[in-house]
């Protein structure tokens, strides 16, 4: 899998595009095994009704377009979409893609296959008019084997693909539908490693030295005598020759061939969140002399285990996991996915002290675990959101009878080399737990699990905490107790769960908008709906907003401050999992239409981090942290209420706030306490936070109060894009006055232009209940702040950005693209 993301990433003379493959010859005769980005050249249609056939629909009606694709996110927002605001408000369908090719004439006696990393849902795929099958689930990959049906060139071959995700509501969260994730075309000579054939894991064996363990299965079209050959070469991650294997010969005499291998790696660079450090596997297959295959496989030597009185340990180190779940979706960008889109995720998380990820609920993008790899996160990958019994009308309970088995095995079998992945969850929330039936599947599923992969926990999300009545915690299959929720019985889990392994499998729950603030005062905390004096969010605000103080939550849950609090405290509470990462597309609780997406996030829908991001930061890394919320401009405050001030901060002793350069006192947390808050009567100007240790000044930070809109500020997160049509630029502009303040209540409405060698992909602002589509090119400030998301085009050159304002200088920002910059993914 990596090595197919390497070739995505080969110039682009050497793409498939248009109706051909332009493929060199050269390149091809000199490997036995061609994996090529499949995703360029497609059509597209929109069926208009259930029963329209893609034979019928007249050509002028197609759209031409690249993968990865999602329809959905290039609708409207509106009320009556089925998905409902739960889905994400915005319209599902049918649609049709199909893409024609000529096979270049050196594939003539080679396997051909098509490799989906994802199609979101019920997709049918044909080949020249042959059904080659239909997969209902769309978080799963899959691959068709297209080699009886291929013409040879100059034939063109044709694929068909229907997604139907017209039965709505199927899910509690925004799908996106259509292909949405990256394609490819294999091709390998008849004796080679079998799509998922390769299982590699490593583990320390004593301070210098490792054992890999390998798994090979070679499938065989070919006649069925003979021999073959397979060994293995290691290489570290900066592509330097680690050691090779001796040859094993095999016998060809069926078609599928099992090898195995063990091998002792001297001095081994340990993966860790810290320094995640990546070794490949190189799988040489020959026959005949000659090389019949060639197999990379990426993976890191690492080891850990969970401890039911110390908690959690990597490579026998101590640590909490300090993690957060994540949907899918990739914001203003919808389901389809992108690399860097998620690469961005993951950095804005890392350098937040998070180190770990849950994919909730259901299998992710291969690129996801690529990246969390490389970058140094754990990953807990979930199979289901439910069983048999259905959460939604038309969701996948309707499936599982039937495809259970195998979307399962699909998963373990694609993801189990990554060393990120350290736990399987079998499901979130299911709701067999409550009856016993959960003690049966439960059983089938940790065994499908394990048939597979033995070198991992497996799990599943519970949310009934009392083991008495858990049906799957009752089955005895599970390797551990992952828990949704309950906080409040945490303390007493070894008491309730004698001898069982703690994990938080989801947490907080806690609701907020980014940069909207009240007090109830800030020190009190409310939950939705009531279940203390909650009149203030049961009514709800005008404008959809929660306020960011750390202070409102789901009754289920609790405030950012109060779980971690208590996972903090135990070594026994390995860690948690916090609900969520990111903002998500759906789920608007606790608001109606027009909300339509999240409000649990740490870090908005855009990608701005809301004020708790600090509070973690503060408390999961080692930066120095100094945040002072609210913002300073409060002139409209009617009532002579102090404002409450909080201020997160670390690597220091105390802090003293400063109004107007009069100090307002020095105050340093004490006990638990994981914020500062000083009650402040309001006067504009300029309120300043110093943090000291030891006497000695560490940080300063101020908030100011900001005159009228004046300018428009840019920032890129990058400068420089690959021109590969995919690449892109998160550009954050911001509202000043004229003295260059940030004004953190303008809601400038903005106009984004691109010209030269990219495109705008998207817009957004992280609120909450902005109906605007994310194709517009005008974008309302939210609190202050809108994103542009740019996308390079496939030519070097220039891009420039132009973003303006009524009466406001237009600010630009240049942006270049070059043919190929280092890629994340890029390193061997
Ligand atoms: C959990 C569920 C999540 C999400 C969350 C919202 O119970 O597992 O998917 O719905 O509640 O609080």
């Amino acid at each position: 899998m990596f090595s197919a993301l390497y070739m995505i990433r080969l110039p682009a003379k050497h793409l498939i595009f248009g109706a051909a493959l332009l493929l060199s010859s050269v390149l091809l005769a000199q490997q036995p095994r061609n994996i090529f980005n499949f995703n360029e050249g497609w059509k597209f249609v929109l069926q208009r009704d259930t029963t329209t056939r893609q034979l019928n629909i007249p050509d002028a009606e197609w759209r031409k377009l690249d993968l990865p694709h999602d329809w959905s996110i290039e609708g409207e927002f509106a009320k009556n979409n089925p998905a409902t605001t739960q889905g994400g408000a915005l319209p599902g369908g049918i649609g049709w893609y199909k893409k024609s090719f000529e096979l270049p004439a050196s594939w003539k006696g080679k396997n051909v296959s098509i490799e989906f990393d994802g199609i979101h849902r019920n997709s049918e795929v044909w080949i020249n008019g042959h059904l080659l099958g239909k997969r209902p689930y769309g978080y799963i990959s899959f691959q068709y084997d297209l080699t009886p049906y291929l013409k040879p060139a100059p034939t063109t071959n044709w694929i068909d693909v229907r997604v139907d995700n017209s039965q709505q509501p199927n899910s509690r969260w925004y799908t996106g539908s259509g292909i949405y994730r990256n394609v490819r075309l294999v091709a390998t000579g008849s004796l080679a490693v079998k799509h998922w054939g390769s299982f590699v894991t490593a583990t320390p064996l004593t301070n210098s030295q490792a054992r890999i363990n390998i798994e090979t299965t070679l499938r065989n079209t070919g006649p069925r005598n003979g021999k073959a050959q397979v060994s293995y070469q290691v290489f570290d991650q900066a592509g330097k020759f680690v050691l090779s294997s001796k040859t094993k010969t095999v016998d060809l005499s069926s078609e599928e061939i099992n090898s195995k291998e063990q091998l002792l790696l001297n001095n081994p660079v340990l993966w860790s969140t810290d320094k995640p450090f990546l070794y490949k596997l190189v799988t040489k297959i020959i026959q005949n002399g000659k090389l019949s295959d060639q197999f990379e496989t990426i993976f890191g030597v690492r080891s850990f285990y969970f401890d039911a009185d110390k908690g959690f340990f990597l490579n026998g180190k101590s640590m909490k996991i300090k993690g957060v779940c994540m949907h899918h979706d990739l914001g203003a960008l919808g389901a389809a996915i992108n690399t860097r889109a998620i690469e961005r995720q993951l950095e804005i998380l890392k350098a937040m002290g998070c180190n770990a990820i849950r994919t909730a609920h259901n299998p992710s993008a291969p690129e996801l675990l690529e990246l969390c790899d490389k970058m140094g996160f754990l990953v807990m990958v979930e199979a289901f959101d439910m069983w048999k019994k259905k959460k939604n009308k038309f969701d996948y309970f309707a499936d599982f009878e039937d495809w259970h088995v195998r979307d399962l095995q699909d998963m373990v079998l694609r993801d189990r080399n990554h060393p990120s992945v350290f736990l399987w969850s079998i499901g979130n929330e299911i709701r067999e737990q409550f009856d016993s039936t959960g003690i049966t599947i439960t059983k089938e599923l940790v065994d499908i699990v394990k048939a597979i992969d033995t070198t991992r926990p497996v799990m599943a999300a519970l949310s009934e905490w009392n083991p008495e009545k858990n049906f799957m915690y009752k089955s005895h299959a599970l390797d551990l107790v992952g828990l949704n929720y309950h906080h409040e019985v945490y303390e007493d889990f070894q008491k309730h769960y004698p001898g069982e392994k703690f994990l938080g499998a989801e947490n907080m729950s806690a609701f907020a908008t980014r940069g909207h603030y009240e007090e109830w005062p800030s020190d009190s905390t409310y939950f939705w709906p009531a279940k203390s004096p909650l009149k203030y969010v049961e009514n709800g605000n005008a404008d959809y907003t929660v306020s960011a103080y750390d202070q409102v939550a789901a009754y289920w849950g609790s405030t950012h401050e109060q779980t971690w609090k208590l996972i903090k405290k135990h070594p026994f509470l390995s860690g948690l999992f916090v609900w969520t990462g990111f903002d998500y597309l759906g789920e608007p609780i606790p608001y109606p239409w027009p909300a339509r997406s999240s409000y649990y996030g740490i870090v908005d829908l855009a990608g701005f981090p809301k004020d708790v991001y600090y509070m973690y930061q503060s408390e999961w890394s080692d930066k120095t942290v100094l945040h002072i919320l609210p913002h300073w401009n409060h002139e409209d405050r009617k009532t002579d209420r102090p404002v409450d001030v909080w201020v997160y901060y670390n690597n220091a002793d105390e802090v003293e706030l400063f109004l107007n350069g009069r100090s307002l006192g020095v105050k340093q947390k004490m006990g638990e306490d994981l914020h500062l808050m000083w009650r402040v009567p309001f006067q504009a100007g300029e309120l300043k936070a110093i943090s000291r240790k030891g006497g000695r000044i560490i940080k300063e930070t101020k908030v100011e109060t900001a005159g009228v809109p004046a300018k428009i500020e840019l920032k890129a997160d990058r400068s420089v894009l690959t021109a590969d049509g995919n690449d892109l630029a998160f550009v954050t502009a911001r509202i000043l006055d004229k003295n260059g303040r940030f004004v953190a209540i303008a809601s400038t409405e903005l106009e984004f232009e691109v010209t030269g060698d990219g495109q705008l992909a998207a817009t957004d602002n992280g609120y909450q209940a902005d109906t605007t589509s994310f194709q517009s090119k005008t974008r309302q400030c939210w609190k202050g702040m809108a994103l542009g998301i740019v996308r390079a085009g496939k030519k070097q050159g220039n891009i420039t950005l132009t973003v303006k304002a009524p009466g406001m200088a237009p600010a630009v920002l240049r942006l270049r693209t070059m043919e190929r910059v280092k890629m994340v993914l890029d390193k061997f």
